[in-house]
This record gives C-alpha cells, sequence and structure tokens, in this order.
C-alpha cells in the first residue's frame, strides 16, 4: 500500500502521498499542494526539496555513500576511466569493450576546436579567471557547431563534442595564458593523457606521460563525475527546463561551479592552506572558522548532504599520499592539511556541526602535484563534473514531465502603493 502522510490546515484535512525511491528514501509529493490547500512550501536553499527523481546517482549522507548507477565510487576509482565513468554516467549502463572503442574514437575525432575560437582567447583580459573564460566558451560553441534538434543521433553527437572539446578549450586557455604555442589533441592517446600532454608539452620539451599521473588525474575526474541535485547540476536542470541548448545550460552550471562554497572551494582550500604555511596562523584561522560574527569559513570544510566524511575525501587522500610518495615529493600543504584536519576533528564545533573535510579538502593538493596551476583547479572540476551535468540534463529532457523550473515566494514587500509624481516626492 503506498503510504501518505495526513496534513491538518484550519478545519480541513489533506491526504498527500509519499513518494519511495529505489533505496527507500521518502518524499512528499506536494505537487498538487496549492491547488488542494492555496499553500506553497518555503525552503531556503532547497535543502528539504526533491527537485526531480533521478536514476543517476545515490548519496547516503548520513553512512557517508555515493554510488554512479548503483556502482559504489570507490570501485570506479579503482577500477574505470573517466571516459569509461563518463559513459556509464550518460548511457546508464557500464560499456561493452565495442561500445568504449566507440566512444573513444568518437572523442578523439571531435577533440579539435574551430581555429576562430582562439581569436577569442587573444581578447579576454590576462587577468581573466579560467572559469569565467569556459563558461562564455563553452556558450560560444553552440555559435561554432550545429543546433540540436533533439534527434537521439545529434544529442549524441553534441554530448561527445562537449567531452571532448571542453577538455581542449580549457588546456588551450591554460597555454593562450602563458603566451606558449597551442598544443593539439593525440590520437594515439587516452582522454587523460590527451589532455596533460596538451597542457604540458612545448615544442622544446615533449610532456613524458607517467601512468601514475594519469592514474590520478582519471581518479579526480571519477570523483567528481556526479553529484545529484547539487548547485551547478541543478543550474543545468533549471537553466536547461526554458528549453535552451545544452551548451547554454552546461555554460550555467561553470558559472554555478565557480563559486567558492561550490567547486571554487578547491582553489580556496589551496589558498588558504598556502596562508596558513606563509603565516603560521592555523589556529587563528580555526578561531575564526567557529566565530558566528566573522563570514569565515574553514574552507574544504562540511557538505550540505554529508554528515559524515565524504566518501570521495578519502579516496582523494589516499591517492594524493600515493602520488606524492610515487613522485617522491614533499607539499608543506600536506602537512598543513593533515594538522588542520586532525585539530578540527577534535573540536567540539566542528564535531557539533558535523563538519568533516570534502573533496575539496585535499584535491588542490593533487593537483599541484600533477603541475595544474592554482587558477585552473577550478576548471578541473567543471571537466570531471560534464558526464554528470550531460547525464541529468539528458534523463530532463527524456523526462514524461519535464516542466519548466519556476519557483514561487511568500512577497514580503509594501502593499499595493501609489505612483507619487516626482515633483511631489
Ligand atoms: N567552516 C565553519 N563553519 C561552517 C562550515 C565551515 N566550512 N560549514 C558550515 N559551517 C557552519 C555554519 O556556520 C553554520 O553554523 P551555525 O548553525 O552555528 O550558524 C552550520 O555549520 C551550517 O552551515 P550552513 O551554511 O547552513 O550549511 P550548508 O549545508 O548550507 O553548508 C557548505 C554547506 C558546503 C556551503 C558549507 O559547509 C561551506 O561553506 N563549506 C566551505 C566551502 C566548501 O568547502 N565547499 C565545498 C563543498 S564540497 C564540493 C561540492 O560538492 O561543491
Amino acid at each position: 500500500m503506498t503510504e501518505s502522510v495526513k496534513l491538518i490546515y484550519g478545519d480541513k484535512e489533506y491526504q498527500l502521498p509519499v513518494i519511495m525511491g529505489s533505496e527507500k528514501e521518502k518524499a512528499i509529493d506536494i505537487s498538487k499542494l496549492r491547488q488542494k490547500t492555496g499553500l506553497i512550501t518555503l525552503d531556503a536553499g532547497f535543502a528539504n526539496t526533491g527537485s526531480c527523481t533521478s536514476s543517476i546517482t545515490f548519496m547516503d549522507g548520513e553512512k557517508g555513500i555515493l554510488r554512479y548507477r548503483g556502482i559504489p565510487v570507490e570501485q570506479l576509482a579503482e577500477k574505470s576511466t573517466f571516459a569509461e565513468t563518463a559513459y556509464l554516467l550518460i548511457h546508464g549502463r557500464l560499456p561493452r569493450r565495442k561500445d568504449l572503442t566507440d566512444f573513444s574514437v568518437l572523442l578523439n575525432d571531435n577533440s579539435l576546436v574551430h581555429e576562430d575560437m582562439r581569436a577569442f582567447y587573444e581578447s579576454y583580459p590576462r587577468s581573466s579567471h579560467p572559469m569565467g573564460i569556459l563558461s562564455s566558451m563553452v556558450n560560444a560553441l553552440r555559435s561554432f557547431y550545429p543546433e540540436l534538434h533533439n534527434l537521439q543521433e545529434e544529442i549524441n553527437m553534441t554530448v561527445t563534442r562537449l567531452l571532448s572539446k571542453v577538455r581542449t578549450l580549457a588546456a588551450m586557455s591554460y597555454k593562450i595564458s602563458r603566451g606558449h604555442k597551442v598544443v593539439y589533441p593525440r590520437p594515439d592517446l587516452t582522454y587523460c593523457a590527451n589532455f596533460l600532454n596538451m597542457m604540458f608539452a612545448t615544442p622544446v620539451r615533449p610532456y613524458e606521460i607517467d601512468p601514475d599521473v594519469v592514474k590520478a588525474l582519471n581518479v579526480f575526474w571519477i570523483l567528481h563525475a556526479d553529484h545529484e541535485q547539487n548547485c551547478s547540476t541543478s543550474a543545468v536542470r533549471v537553466v536547461g527546463s526554458a528549453r535552451v541548448n545544452l551548451y547554454a545550460a552546461i555554460s550555467a552550471g561553470i558559472a554555478a561551479l565557480w563559486g567558492p562554497l561550490h567547486g571554487g572551494a578547491n582553489q580556496a582550500v589551496v589558498e588558504m592552506l598556502t596562508e596558513i604555511v606563509e603565516n603560521k596562523n592555523m589556529k587563528q584561522m580555526i578561531e575564526r572558522a567557529k566565530d558566528k560574527n566573522d563570514s569565515f569559513r574553514l574552507m574544504g570544510f562540511g557538505h550540505r548532504v554529508y554528515k559524515t566524511y565524504d566518501p570521495r575525501m578519502k579516496i582523494m587522500k589516499k591517492m594524493c599520499d600515493t602520488l606524492l610518495e610515487k613522485l617522491n615529493i614533499t607539499d608543506p600543504l600536506l602537512d598543513a592539511a593533515i594538522e588542520l584536519e586532525q585539530i578540527a576533528l577534535n573540536d567540539d564545533y566542528f564535531i557539533e556541526h558535523n563538519l568533516y573535510p570534502n573533496v575539496d579538502f585535499y584535491s588542490g593538493i593533487v593537483l599541484r602535484t600533477i603541475g595544474i596551476p592554482t587558477n585552473m583547479f577550478t576548471v578541473m572540476f567543471a571537466i570531471g563534473r560534464l558526464p554528470g551535468w550531460i547525464a541529468q540534463w539528458k534523463e530532463s529532457i527524456d523526462d514524461p514531465n519535464w516542466k519548466l523550473s519556476r519557483p514561487r515566494q511568500i512577497y514580503t514587500g509594501p502593499k499595493e502603493n501609489r505612483y507619487v509624481p516626482i515633483e511631489e516626492r
């Protein structure tokens, strides 16, 4: 029997159906609430609001579980590649060998970007943040590549273009920002190796591809590949619901991800750790984070959903240790991060607020080790999140109940007022 909840309002009773997900999480279906009662719900930051049903990613914030299409992220990080995980998220199943080969060929065939796009980069001020550039470049892709007509084949083509070209655009932006020659993608390299080569090869020094670094990048991107209805994914779904093209919806997602409370936290963490190492002010930072009158937060700590360790953080930390050991690198930022984590985890404020390190806490140290500059960290997150955004957008357009996203509000402004001519004011 389906469950329902009883709402008593005034002298009337209303039954509202309860929806249950495949992992037994439950939601009250309020889609007829206003029609039946005249009421709406109010939920700042949507902390208690489900915006859709979805079969892509499962998270349990209390137990620290993350699964893509049912597969634990730990298994994917250990055994899969980013391209395979992208296929899984977008197509809903693991690819067979031939599927994966075809997918890789398509990614390779679409990896070049229109030469005219290079001119854009040259017009941006040198100090521009790469996330702002990436967001507008992705929007611009629509002008260079044919429109989507909702035919499955064309959707697949646009999806592949995005996955492949965004990676090229990101590497290009780095090269141009340094005043270096752009390195083109190579057909003989895998998705991750290709990116590294485009980033770091120069005409005078070929990039030596290290399988440990390639593995680290695969894991980094797998860990970021989807995270259900987070801020940027919701942005993609909301903007997409106005039936804009996929490029525009993804461009909105990139803009949302840029924020320091979301993807921009990976850059903010490294900046915070650098300041701690340089100024030896860890204790002051912790005190500031706990001070109600100070807006400062410990970056890389806390999560809207996880009230325990972020499972991605554990994998990231392990990979960080392995990578630094294999490359024989010591990083003072890693020592500072470990110390900060220990202090925070034993501090009443962080315990009471359920604040644990999140994925961004160690990810910047991994990226630094690979050689990625700090202002490109969030771009790396964006490349990783692309398959998730695409999968979520695809799911929404296939949903027979796909509706324009349009929340309501409770108005608190002045009551009806008279227009006062300027001379009477
Ligand atoms: N440092 C200090 N206090 C914190 C922190 C933090 N990092 N995060 C939350 N709090 C406190 C906050 O001050 C509030 O305290 P009180 O109840 O006493 O007023 C309480 O915890 C709840 O905070 P909230 O802002 O209502 O909680 P939220 O669920 O909206 O916050 C968050 C989630 C990620 C925005 C927040 O934890 C934060 O700002 N963290 C730092 C930024 C960060 O690391 N972001 C990356 C998130 S993981 C990557 C991703 O998926 O985007």
